[in-house]
């Protein structure tokens, strides 16, 4: 049996842009995925965020769900082109309005709205400019954060500025699969990176401006590793793997965000030579603003991890065996991700931890009995749960689970193929059905975890 703290928070997650659609209604603004995912070629036949989950319209829906599931927070993104379609000021009353009502229907049910300001659909305008290449966009980004700050005094207290810089930066600028599907050498990536870190900095100390209530966290992804054998030498060696920043893998890890943010110093260990040159010219101003951007929590996205030993000199990443677990997406089910992850995280940082994404997709569909069956979702997030409760009796501090994702939705790239939802989608129709899972994860939340 899985024991959490008492108060864990038990929530859901989603994105403006997976979920939303009204894409041209309300005065929003195009951004970055409006553009990329109509550019033939980019996305899985061509799949767009035009109307996704028709969350624009079915938001009550969508809080009726959260209610169904006794869940007490709900993690959701603003899109910033429905806010500022012209990427600054001149903000949008419509776009105001419909996150006023998504907001106080929440608090209406006792749901705890959890606001992520940056889940990738960036204005367009801005990138017009430069994008996350301009430092611009930084303080572009904290004038829209103040705004939203003042806007929501005394409803919204608990903030996630930016989600996973490692994909805006790795994905967005680097292997180019995302919007604004650039390809740039790890110094112009970089580059990137810093403006986004600014862009956090400058937001966290307007948001506190706003009211010095306000709770800043930063939802991160990145690399996890844990020990093979739980022997001193493989956790070491697992440690050690995680907060590596090789040259050619610096992109998808925690540390080169969450050492500047919460030790006030970029990684010195095992970090790339290019990668090294590249953080001694982060400009002054970056640096300054570096203590304002401290976090009150961490949000961490762990899907997965790898299994590593100690090497003779190094760590070993371990191979795993033939027809290994796998889920509908390919990523490997790796419970222990969320057991070791969290540790590492919790003992390098010393904050409180908030699991901000953890999910599978799969091939669900509706079953000849108009039900949609999912056990290896309850059984993944079983497994998951019990490997985080495993992580916390070690000594992590994880105050909160946001399962990924409430609804099925727009997966970026691949389209609406990955079905990563507790509720099941007909996208034809927008008609939302809870899956199995939907009520499994009910009498999780309800019972505190103990029936896991
Ligand atoms: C991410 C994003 C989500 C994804 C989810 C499944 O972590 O990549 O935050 O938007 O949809 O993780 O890939």
């Amino acid at each position: 049996m899985a024991v959490f703290p008492q108060d864990f928070l038990w929530g859901a997650a989603t994105a403006s842009y997976q979920i939303e659609g009204g894409a041209y209604e309300g005065g929003r603004g195009p951004s970055i995925w409006d553009t990329f995912s109509h550019t033939p070629g980019k996305t899985a036949r061509g799949e767009t965020g035009d109307i996704a989950c028709d969350s624009f319209h079915r938001w009550q829906e969508d809080i009726d769900l959260l209610a169904a599931m006794h869940l007490k927070a709900y993690r959701f993104s603003i899109s910033w082109s429905r806010i500022a379609p012209t990427g600054g000021e001149g903000w949008n009353p419509e776009g105001l309005a419909y996150y006023d009502q998504l907001v106080d229907n929440l608090l209406a049910k006792g749901i705890e709205p959890c606001v992520t300001l940056y889940h990738w659909d960036l204005p367009q305008a801005l990138e017009d400019k430069g994008g996350w290449q301009n430092i611009d966009t930084a303080k572009a980004f904290a004038k829209y954060a103040a705004k939203l700050g003042e806007h929501f005094k005394g409803r919204v207290h608990r903030w996630f500025t930016i989600n996973e810089i490692a994909c805006i930066v790795g994905l967005g600028y680097g292997s180019g699969i995302h919007a604004p599907g650039l390809q740039l050498s790890l110094e112009g990536q970089f580059g990137c990176w810093q403006n986004v870190l600014y862009a956090h900095c400058l937001t966290a100390r307007a948001l506190r401006t706003a009211d010095p209530d306000n709770q800043i966290g930063f939802a991160s992804t990145g690399r996890i590793c844990y020990p093979a054998a739980e022997c001193e030498a493989d956790i070491e060696a697992a440690r050690r793997a995680t907060f590596a920043s090789p040259d050619d893998d610096w992109t998808f890890t925690h540390q080169m965000a969450l050492d500047p943010l919460c030790l006030g110093h970029w990684p010195t260990k095992d970090v790339g030579p290019r990668l090294a040159a590249a953080i001694a010219r982060v400009p002054e101003e970056i640096t300054a603003a570096l203590p304002w951007g401290r976090l009150d929590f961490i949000g961490l996205n762990i899907y997965n991890g790898a299994p590593v030993r100690a090497g003779k000199t190094a760590p070993e990443y371990v191979e795993r065996p033939t027809g290994y677990p796998r889920t509908a997406i390919g990523w490997p089910v790796e419970p222990k991700s969320l057991d070791w992850g969290p540790y590492f995280i919790s003992q390098r940082y010393k904050l409180p931890i908030y699991i901000t994404e953890n999910g599978l997709s799969c091939t669900d569909a509706i079953h000849l009995d108009g039900q949609v069956h999912d056990p290896d979702r309850i059984d993944f997030t079983a497994r998951y749960l019990l490997a985080l409760a495993e992580g916390i009796a070690r000594g992590a501090d994880v105050r909160g689970y946001f399962h990924w994702s409430l609804l099925d939705n727009y997966e970026w790239h691949s389209g609406y193929n990955e079905r990563f939802g507790l509720v099941y989608v007909d996208y034809a129709t927008g008609h939302r059905l809870p899956k199995d899972s939907a009520r499994w994860y009910a009498r999780v939340a309800e019972s505190n975890g103990s029936c896991v």
